[in-house]
């Protein structure tokens, strides 16, 4: 069984989830970083540079992959991390995916919807009913001390985008799950919270820079610049460490100050 905490982070392999597995490895986590696919040719990019990149830092990571919106796919790799660490005392659901295209809500398809919804929604929900249960039986074995939950969520669930509807709904119905298994939680003093990245620089938003940049730099958000994947990992580790477990059921947004109102 792992000495240190383990963290299960999905998504990990770049972008946002890449930054909060190397900041929680930084910070003592044991990184299970989860993945689509694993390339163990590509030490530049990908989940396994992940690991090696933790490892080489003096951490602890091990890869799983799995596609976390198929329910088999999903279990095999909670009881992987079970096999291989024997604990998790925190689980970052931060894989997600935007639409393959951007479509008006008018023309948008139901494909696209129901593709979201399982790898947006669906997904996450059930890997934390699942590894919820496990981190009650195993905190109450006295394994895990205190088990925490995030959601990586997005201002999409409150923000109207038209060209993305399901997207927007998928992420809106991500934050009700977080608020739902912080009630369900509560009894057993498990502390979820769910933040809502704004707009951060990463290979989801690299097909809309220039849009971005623009609105950014007529002064879109409050702090003028984009958001960072390790603007997003700093509130994570602050939620890690037990900074913010009052604040459970609570969501945060990390956009810059695009949510303020202003005149
Ligand atoms: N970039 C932004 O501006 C932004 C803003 C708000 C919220 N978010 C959210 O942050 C999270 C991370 O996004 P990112 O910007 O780093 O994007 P990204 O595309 O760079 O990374 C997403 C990661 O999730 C993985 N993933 C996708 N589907 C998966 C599945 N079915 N199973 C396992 N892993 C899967 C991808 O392989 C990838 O590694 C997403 O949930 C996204 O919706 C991003």
């Amino acid at each position: 069984m792992s000495d240190k905490p383990v963290a299960l982070v999905t998504g990990s392999g770049r972008g946002i989830g890449r930054a909060i597995a190397e900041r929680l490895a930084a910070d003592g986590f044991a990184v299970a970083v989860n993945a689509v696919t694993v390339d163990t040719a590509n030490l530049d990019d990908g989940a396994f540079s992940v690991k090696t990149g933790i490892e080489r830092a003096g951490g602890t990571a091990e890869l799983f992959q799995a596609d976390i919106s198929e329910p088999a796919r999903r279990r095999a790799m909670v009881d992987a991390v079970a096999e291989r660490f024997g604990r998790i005392d925190l689980l970052v659901n931060n894989a997600g995916v935007g639409p393959a295209e951007r479509k008006d809500l008018l023309e948008a398809s139901e494909e696209s919807f129901e593709r979201l919804i399982r790898i947006n929604l669906q997904g996450p929900y059930f890997l934390t009913q699942q590894v919820a249960r496990r981190m009650i039986r195993w905190q109450a074995e006295g394994i895990v001390p205190q088990p925490r939950i995030a959601f990586i969520s997005s201002i999409s669930a409150y923000t109207s985008s038209p060209n993305r509807g399901d997207y927007c709904v998928s992420k809106a119905g991500l934050n009700m799950a977080g608020r739902l298994f912080a009630d369900r939680l509560g009894e057993f003093g498990i502390p979820v919270i769910t933040l809502c990245p704004g707009i951060i620089e990463t290979r989801m938003t690299r097909g809309v820079k220039e849009k971005y940049d623009r609105l950014i730099a007529d002064g879109l958000l409050v702090t003028r610049r984009w958001g960072r994947p390790e603007d997003v990992a700093g509130v994570v580790a602050s939620f890690a460490r037990g900074d913010l477990d009052y604040c459970t059921g609570e969501t945060i947004e990390v956009g810059g100050g695009l949510g303020l109102r202003r005149l």
